[in-house]
């Protein structure tokens, strides 16, 4: 099989986990902070703050910039859930909007007619690794003094202009499950310039302690977020190769297009215009004509791994059932879905894997 995702584990992974299981030391540690250091300087930001998981790390930013009941979070609707859920959990109310299919990030120029009076935020996702339009979405949030939480779940790396996007808002969210570019097991990486935001963020990952010349108080009513010190150990030997990684990504996603541009029956993923993307998934829509679930079928009877890539998030029961949306203001979304496929791409797969996927994706859908 094929795999559509498979973790970058060598001996320098088993030696750093058996390092730290050797010292009895297990919890958030010394080996934690050198993740959140070795984060800092790659992505050029004051605090990265090490939490359990990507979700957690967008949870403790609502919290942190004092979002919740009665106030509304703009977020796209093509999405992995958690973007949406953390908003219902802290008693706000996330507002969807439809994305861009070129991008499949948030259409920015939708954005602004569901601006009200009670809108605190906007959690831009840079979908599948490409950044989202963070031009357009400073300058909204400039004239309307809105907070930017960015989604960056999927994109440790990725570029704007440049520069490592998950920096330029007010909070970057990051995610380091092992559908990611490099893994923890389960981790999230949250990255501000705001160093009172920083202090907040850390007192809230750890019961809402505070510690002042030696003496333990309890400030807020916090969670337990943390990161153990076995998965900062795998971070730390995973970051010395994000790069690689990325550009094996880089290398494999071109062999993609290469192979699949004649294919007139297939939306193959944007491109950003700097080399910026990252391409955490290699997502594909089918023309309409074709039927994507029985396409996904016979590629996995083929051996290819292959799987949704994020969902219509209006249409989930629990937000269908909580709130009445019109299905019309989200046509991409559900098109993206309805007919995408997330083909297999990884850093351990060889050109000729690659090669065999397109030959089997145009035998399919040709
Ligand atoms: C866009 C997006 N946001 C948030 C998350 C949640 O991250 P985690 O699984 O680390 O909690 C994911 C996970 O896949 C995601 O894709």
């Amino acid at each position: 099989m094929i795999r559509l995702c498979e973790p970058d584990i060598s001996d320098a992974e088993f030696q750093a986990v058996y390092e730290v299981l050797k010292t009895g030391y297990l919890v958030q540690g010394a080996r934690v902070r050198e993740l959140e250091e070795k984060i800092e300087k790659y992505l050029h930001v004051q605090h990265a703050i090490a939490v359990s998981n990507g979700t957690a790390a967008l949870h403790l930013a609502l919290i942190a910039l004092k979002i919740g009941p009665g106030d509304e979070v703009i977020v796209p609707d093509f999405s992995f859930p958690a973007t949406a859920n953390v908003v219902e959990l802290v008693g706000a109310t996330p507002i969807f909007i439809d994305i861009n299919l070129e991008t499949f990030n948030i259409d920015t120029e939708k954005i602004e007619a569901k601006i009200s009076k009670n809108t605190k935020a906007i959690i831009p996702v840079h979908e599948f690794g490409l950044a989202a339009n963070l031009d357009a979405i400073n300058e909204i949030c400039e004239k309307y003094d809105l907070k930017i939480i960015e989604d960056a779940a999927c994109a440790l790396g990725t570029c704007y202009h440049k520069e490592f996007v998950g920096t330029k808002g007010d909070i970057g969210c990051f995610s380091l499950h092992p559908r990611k570019a490099i893994t923890t097991g389960e981790g999230g990486i949250i990255a501000t310039n705001k160093s009172e935001i920083a202090s907040k963020l850390k007192i809230l990952r750890n019961h809402g302690m505070y510690v002042k010349d030696n003496s333990i108080d309890f400030v807020l009513a916090g969670f337990n977020y943390r990161m153990t010190d076995i998965q900062g150990a795998l971070g730390n030997t995973q970051m010395d190769k994000l790069d690689s990684i990325i550009n094996r990504r880089r290398e494999l996603a071109n062999l993609y297009f290469e192979g699949l541009s004649c294919n007139n029956n297939l939306l193959l993923p944007g491109m950003s215009r700097d080399n910026g993307h990252t391409y955490q998934t290699y997502y594909v829509i089918l023309n309409r004509k074709l039927n994507r679930d029985s396409v996904m079928r016979e590629l996995r009877e083929q051996g290819i791994e292959c799987n949704y890539g994020a969902y219509p998030l209006h249409s989930l029961s629990y937000y269908k059932q909580k709130y009445s949306y019109d299905a019309s203001e989200f046509m991409n979304s559900l098109f993206a879905f309805g007919q995408g496929i997330a083909l297999p791409l990884h850093s351990r797969l060889s050109d000729t894997d690659i090669e065999y996927v397109i030959d089997k994706v145009n035998l399919l859908t040709q």
